[in-house]
């Protein structure tokens, strides 16, 4: 497995050298996520976009009014160009830079999204993400999912990914989240390739599984 240095060179290369449309996962329409997020509830909501890349995403959370939006990813790259398209926009969204593994959430979040990256880990890597994200979630607040079906691609961009159904998310994130909502999704690359997806909206349980 790559070191984590590695993986960061690896992203940034990818942003720096490719144009949107040689991105698999690139997408024009937000509105899957976007409709699984809802609307901000309260005046401190919070939510986070893990792994954001280059979304547009973020433009529709500024347009929606979130109070608080932070966009973690472990390109610089990406987010360098994620805020050149905000522009004074950018000033409204608080980015990180790094792995989502060393992360330490400095508040609490109302959703957390995460599209097309939690795949990628293996492992331990992938119980550090569930008790960060169960650290960084207030109780009765929601992780929106998206990863590789179980039919899915076995690699995205050169990397070896997992492949989840319900079933598998539930077992991986049971011990503090209840699975409230799943759909799937063929996602449909910019060269029409077709790519799998199961969706699910994970619930922070308020006490945790002994
Ligand atoms: C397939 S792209 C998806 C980007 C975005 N979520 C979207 O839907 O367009 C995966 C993203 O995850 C980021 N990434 C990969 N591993 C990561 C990690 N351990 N921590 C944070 N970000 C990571 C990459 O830099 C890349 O931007």
């Amino acid at each position: 497995m790559l070191a984590a240095v590695s993986v960061a060179d690896h992203w940034d290369s990818v942003y720096r050298n490719k144009a949107d449309d040689e991105l698999s996962w690139m997408r024009t329409d937000a509105s899957r996520s976007l409709r699984l997020i809802g609307s901000p509830t309260n005046s401190d909501a919070a939510i986070v976009d893990v792994g954001a890349g280059t979304s547009t995403l973020v433009d529709h959370l500024v347009d929606d009014q979130w109070p608080h939006i932070t966009l973690l990813d472990l390109s610089a790259a990406a987010l360098e160009a994620t805020c050149c398209r905000l522009a004074d926009r950018c000033a409204d969204v608080e980015l990180v830079t790094g792995t989502i593994l060393d992360w330490q959430p400095q508040r609490p979040y109302d959703v957390w999204h995460d599209r097309a990256v939690f795949h990628f880990l293996h492992g331990s890597e992938r119980e550090w993400y569930v008790s960060t994200a169960a650290q960084a979630i207030r109780p009765g607040g929601r992780l929106v999912l998206a990863t590789f079906a179980h039919d899915g691609p076995e690699s995205c961009s050169g990397l070896p990914t997992q492949r989840y159904d319900t079933i598998g998310l539930s077992q991986v994130f049971g011990d503090h989240f209840a699975l409230t909502h799943h759909e799937r999704e063929v996602h449909v690359t910019p060269w029409a390739a077709e790519q799998p997806f199961t969706w699910a909206v994970l619930e922070r349980r308020q006490v945790s599984r002994p």
